[in-house]
Parts: C-alpha cells; structure tokens; sequence
C-alpha cells in the first residue's frame, strides 16, 4: 500500500491520508432535513479517513428525492450540519458535503410541496422509489424552463455558501449517478433543442456551469466534483459519443483548479485513462465492489491520486486502523443502509478494540 497513508494536499487543506469515504446516503435526516440526532457521532467515528464525503444533501426542496436526505439550504439545516462538522473537526477529521440534486429520481409524495419532479426532459426514467406508502412508479417530470435552470444554479451556489457556513472544508457537487447533472448529460434523459441539449457542449452545460457558479464563490480550493461515466443509475445512457462528452467534460472542469474529481468508475479503463489526462488536478477514485486487495491500484498505476471506499467505510470507523494492521473488517448490514433505526447498523459497527473484547 504505498501512497495511501501519505498525506496530500487537496486545495487548502491537507488530508492526513489518500483514503477517503464515498458520499452515502443514510436516510435519517428530520421532516425538515436537518441531520439527524446520531450523524456527527457517525462522521466523527469516521476522522482517521483522509477525508469524509456526506452524504447527498439538497441545495433546495425540489433536489429531494428519497425519504430523510438532509438539505443544506435552511438555517435548522445549517445548525444540524454545524454540529457534524464541529464534531469532525474535534476528531481531527476533514469534511466535504456533498450537494446532490436528484432531478427526476423523485415523487411529489416524497417533498413538503408535494412538486413534481424536475429533468432536463419530460420523461420519466421507468423505475419505482419508496414513499411513505411503498414503492410507487416515479412520474413523468417537468421540464425545467431556461429561467429554472438558472434558478437551480442559483441554489447550487447558495447551498455551497450554506455548506461553508456550517463549517464544510468545501462541497463535492454530484454530477452522477443518475442524478440531475447527469440527466443532462445523458442523451436518453436529455432530448432538449437549446443550449442545454443535443451537442455534447450542451449537455455538459449545467455541470459547468453549477461548477463555475460555486467555485466562484466558495473558491475553487473547496469544490470537488462527482461524475460516474457508463454508469446507467437511474436509467441514464450518456450514448454513443459518451467518451467524447467527458473529455469535454472534464477539459472543461479541469480549467476551474477545483480540488479534485471524483470518478466512480464502473467500467471500461480506457475511459478512466481518458479522464485521467484531460484532469490536472488531483483525481479520486471509487470503484464499486472493488476488493479489497485492489483498493491501492490506481495509486500504484498513478490513475488515482486518492482512493474512496463507499460500503467499507459505512460498516468499519476504524477502517484505517484496521487496514493498517491487517485486521478482519466488519461486514455491511445493507438492512440498514437506509433504516432509521437509532443507532443500529448506524454508529453501532464494533471498532477493532470492542471487537476484541466481545471475542
Ligand atoms: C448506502 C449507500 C448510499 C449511497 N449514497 C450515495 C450518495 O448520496 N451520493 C453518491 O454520490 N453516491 C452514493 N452512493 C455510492 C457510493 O458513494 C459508492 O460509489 C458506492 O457504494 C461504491 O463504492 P463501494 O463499493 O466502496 O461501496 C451510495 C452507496 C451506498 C452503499
């Protein structure tokens, strides 16, 4: 394992280490998206990783798309988030949140205005998420007129401001994964004929231009940026010029200094080796499912300056020291990935020590 206990820098701050937990969902967030009761426990169990993604958080009511998300653009919201950074912080830790805008991948059943979802399209991505009545098929969404997209941009920003008050490092904004951005990126999802459709200049659009919204306010040292190339989450094909749009893509980004890309990479190396040299900055890397004897290749093979696990980090706090020690790591309990149980499955994952005691 040679470079990922070194530490580097990633705009202004430095991380302790090369290994750093994937933003994931928890679902246990209040009625009004503040964090919930046990999330800076959770995250400050998790500070001897290089730095911490959060999980999603909507920079405004319609980025809602799954039950108990936290938002990141209320004053409650702020507090809540206050105190998971604080907590991080005292931990010695380091802390991104993540600004994630589902777009379509939502229900009006699952929003306090009970909206319908927005896209790039009016066209619904064909699957079912939970509501507090069950599963039901996701509608059909609106499609976001020029001056509502702007409006989106517009909360993009004051999320990332929002996030900077709560004591963030800095915001990774969620460019994959199905989600808005990458629903414009997209050409199943995105049929649009303006400036935010068709050419892949177009489709990048709103990607860049949320960047260089945020970036330009917060500053480029505390902006990361998301994308997940050939991933079809949510129902999303970026098509047949897929390698050319994030070339442009990450061309484009790469001119803004931001302090790192993430890639969650799912497929195809060469597209990762494409990105890799149109990317100038330092570049982290997730590969789904990646085992565990994998989990330094990138580094090894300079196609990663930085390492992210997802599941790991969810089921073990003490990753680092048990990576570090050879240790046996706790398996995930994908029954509460999402379950608002308290603390189960949640902050109850047994550090090496306690397990230990309990053998
Ligand atoms: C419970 C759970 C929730 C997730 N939520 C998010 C999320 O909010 N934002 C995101 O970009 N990715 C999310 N992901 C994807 C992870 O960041 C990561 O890419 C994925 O788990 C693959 O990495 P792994 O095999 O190391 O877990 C989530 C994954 C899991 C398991």
């Amino acid at each position: 394992m040679t470079q990922l206990w070194d530490p580097l820098t990633i705009g202004n701050i430095e991380l302790k280490n090369r290994l750093v937990m994937a933003p994931m969902t928890r679902s246990r967030a209040d009625a009004f998206g503040v964090p919930g009761e046990f999330a800076a426990k959770y995250y400050a169990q998790r500070a001897s990783l290089g730095l911490i993604i959060t999980e999603g958080a909507q920079p405004s009511e319609s980025g809602q798309g799954y039950l108990g998300t936290p938002g990141i653009y209320t004053p409650a919201q702020i507090k809540g988030w206050q105190k998971v950074t604080n907590a991080v912080h005292e931990a010695g830790g380091k802390i991104y949140i993540q600004l994630m805008h589902v777009g379509r991948m939502s229900h009006p059943d699952n929003v306090a205005s009970h909206q319908q979802p927005v896209a790039p399209s009016a066209i619904a991505p064909g699957e079912e998420i939970f509501t507090k009545t069950g599963m039901q098929a996701i509608p059909v969404p609106h499609e976001l007129s020029e001056s509502e997209i702007q409006q989106v941009i517009l909360d993009f920003k004051n999320a990332a401001v929002a996030a900077i008050e709560a004591g963030a490092d800095g915001v990774e904004i969620h460019g994959a994964n199905g989600y808005l951005i990458h629903q414009f990126l997209g050409q199943n999802s995105n049929q649009r004929q303006d400036n935010y459709g068709g050419a892949i200049e177009n489709r990048a659009r709103l990607g860049l231009e949320i960047a260089k919204a945020v970036s330009a306010e917060i500053g480029p040292e505390r902006t990361g940026f998301r994308i997940s190339p050939l991933n079809h989450l949510g129902g999303v094909d970026e098509g047949a010029d897929s390698e050319a749009l994030y070339q442009y893509l990450v061309q484009e980004l790469s001119q803004l200094n931001l302090a790192y890309l993430h890639v969650m990479h799912v497929t195809k190396d060469q597209m990762l080796t494409t990105i890799r040299q149109a990317w100038q900055g330092p570049l982290m890397v997730n590969r789904a499912g990646r085992p565990l004897a994998n989990l330094t290749t990138d580094l090894d093979h300079d196609l990663a300056n930085l390492v992210s696990v997802g599941s790991l980090a969810l089921a073990n706090s003490d990753l680092v020291a048990r990576l570090q020690a050879s240790a046996p790591l706790n398996e995930p309990k994908p029954e509460f990935f999402y379950a608002n149980a308290g603390e189960v499955g949640y902050t109850d994952y047994p550090t090496l020590a306690e397990s230990n005691i309990e053998s």
